[in-house]
C-alpha cells in the first residue's frame, strides 16, 4: 500500500496525474520536480495585482533561471530583471527582448557595464560612482538609480536590501552628488528604483517604503518608470495553514498610490514590480531520497540525498520548508518522531529540517520539499563534488518533461585547464 503524508500537495494536487515515487523511479532523486499549472497561476496573480494600465512585472530571475520557468513567465506576459550578464544570456535565450530586461547592478566591472549597455538594456544603477561609470560609458543616457528611503524588511537578516544596514542603494544625504554626477554627463534619471527586503507576509513595511520612495520620486522630472522591487512573500507553512499574503488588498493600496502619484506628478509613469520568490516558489516540490535512518544518542536523523548543496536555503537562511513522506510499498506506522532530515554533505550543519516532528520515515522513503522552487537549484552547487538535479515540468496537458538534465561526473572535469 502506497503511503502518503501529503498535507500541501493532497490540497493543491500538485502531483496531477503523476506520482513522486513514479518520477523517481524515471529521473532518480534529488529531483526538482514543477507544476505548470501553478507557476502560470501565479505569473497571472502578479500581472493582474493592480488595474492601473502602465504596470509591469518584472520577474527576478534570480529566484530560478530555468529556461522553461523564464520561457513560461514570458508567455505570461511578465518581463524580467537580471543581476548579471549570465541571467541576461539566459533570458535573452528565452526570448526575453533587450527593452524587456531591467539590469539591477550591484558593484559591477566597467567590461559588464559596457557590455549590457551595447545590448541596448535599461540599467540601475546602485552607487554614485557606479553612476559615474555609468556617465562615462553612455553619456546623455537614460538611467535608473536604486534609491534606498531607509526603509528594510525580510524573514532574514541577509535578505533585507533596504535601511541603515545594507549594502544597496543610494541614501538621501547622496542624492545631491547623485544629481551633480547626472548633470556632469548629460544623464537623464528616467528611473527610480527600490527594493526593501524579501518574505513579507503582511504588506505594511512594503507600502511605507512604497510611500516614501514615490515622495522622493516627486523630485525628479525625467521619470519614465518607477520599481518598487519584489519580496511578496509565500506561506511556508501551509501544513500548518498558514494564510497566504494579502493580494487583493496590496492590490488594492497600490492602485491608489500608483494613480495618485499619477495626479501629483501631472502625467502616468511606469509602475513596476520584480516578484521572484512568489512567482515561483510554491510550484515546486523537490523530491529526496532516505538511504539512512539512524539514532546518535538521543537524536534522531533521517540522512537523505537532500544536502545544502541542492537547497541550502535552511542553512543559509534557517528557513523552513514543509515537508511531505511518501513510502511506494508499506503503510503509516503509526509512530511519530521527532527527527532531523539531513543531507549526504560532510559538514555538521547539513540539516534540511531541524528536529520536527514527523511520521516515522523509513529508509528508502520518498521526502518531497515544499515550495522549493526559488532560490532552491539557482543556488545550488557542486559542493563536495555532489552533482546537482535534474528538472522536470508535469505540464498543463499532463506530461512530464525533462527540463534540466542531472549533472554528469564528466561536467566536474568540464571547467579544468590541464596544464
Ligand atoms: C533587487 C531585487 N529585486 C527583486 C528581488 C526578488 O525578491 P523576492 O524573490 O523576494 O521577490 C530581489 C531579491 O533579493 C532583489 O534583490
Amino acid at each position: 500500500m502506497p503511503y502518503r503524508y501529503d498535507l500541501v500537495t493532497g490540497k493543491n494536487g500538485f502531483w496531477e496525474n503523476t506520482d513522486p515515487a513514479a518520477l523517481a523511479a524515471q529521473y532518480g532523486t534529488p529531483l526538482y520536480v514543477y507544476n505548470e499549472r501553478i507557476l502560470r497561476e501565479r505569473c497571472r496573480e502578479m500581472r493582474e495585482l493592480v488595474s492601473y494600465p502602465n504596470f509591469h512585472v518584472n520577474y527576478s530571475a534570480k529566484a530560478n533561471t530555468n529556461l522553461t520557468i523564464l520561457r513560461i513567465a514570458r508567455e505570461e506576459g511578465l518581463y524580467v530583471d537580471a543581476m548579471s550578464l549570465g541571467e541576461i544570456t539566459v533570458e535573452e535565450a528565452a526570448g526575453f527582448d533587450a527593452k524587456h530586461i531591467f539590469f539591477i547592478s550591484n558593484n559591477v566591472s566597467r567590461e559588464e557595464m559596457a557590455q549590457v549597455i551595447h545590448k541596448g538594456i535599461y540599467v540601475g544603477v546602485d552607487s554614485v560612482s557606479q553612476l559615474e561609470m555609468f556617465g562615462q560609458l553612455c553619456p546623455g543616457g537614460k538611467v535608473c538609480v536604486r534609491l534606498n528611503t531607509g526603509v528594510g524588511a525580510g524573514h532574514s537578516a541577509a535578505v533585507v536590501t533596504g535601511g541603515h544596514e545594507t549594502k544597496f542603494g543610494i541614501d538621501p544625504d547622496q542624492y545631491d552628488d547623485m544629481k551633480r554626477t547626472a548633470d556632469k554627463y548629460g544623464l537623464h534619471l528616467t528611473g527610480i528604483n527600490q527594493h526593501i527586503g524579501s518574505q513579507f507576509m503582511t504588506s505594511d513595511d512594503f507600502l511605507e517604503g512604497t510611500r516614501r520612495l514615490l515622495e522622493v520620486c516627486m523630485q525628479y522630472p525625467e521619470l519614465e518608470m518607477i520599481d518598487l522591487g519584489g519580496g511578496l512573500g509565500i506561506p511556508y507553512h501551509k501544513a500548518d495553514g498558514e494564510g497566504r499574503l494579502d493580494l487583493a488588498a496590496l492590490g488594492k493600496a497600490l492602485d491608489k498610490m500608483f494613480r495618485d502619484f499619477a495626479a501629483a506628478y501631472g502625467r502616468e509613469v511606469e509602475f513596476k514590480l520584480e516578484p521572484g520568490r512568489y512567482v515561483v516558489a510554491e510550484c515546486c516540490v523537490l523530491l529526496g531520497r532516505v538511504h539512512d535512518t539512524k539514532t546518535v544518542y538521543e537524536n534522531r536523523f533521517a540522512g537523505t540525498d537532500l544536502g545544502f548543496n541542492v537547497l541550502v536555503r535552511p542553512v543559509m537562511y534557517g528557513s523552513w520548508h514543509d515537508v511531505e513522506i511518501y513510502r511506494a510499498d508499506g503503510d503509516d506506522t503509526g509512530i511519530r518522531q521527532v527527527v532531523s532530515v539531513v543531507g549526504n554533505i560532510c559538514e555538521s550543519g547539513d540539516y534540511l529540517v531541524t528536529k520536527r516532528e514527523l511520521p516515522e520515515i523509513l529508509e528508502g522513503d520518498l521526502i518531497g520539499v515544499m515550495d522549493a522552487g526559488a532560490y532552491g537549484y539557482s543556488m545550488s552547487s557542486n559542493y563536495n563534488c555532489r552533482l546537482r538535479p535534474a528538472e522536470v515540468l508535469i505540464t498543463t496537458n499532463g506530461e512530464v518533461k525533462l527540463i534540466r538534465r542531472r549533472d554528469r561526473l564528466e561536467d566536474l572535469l568540464a571547467g579544468f585547464e590541464t596544464c
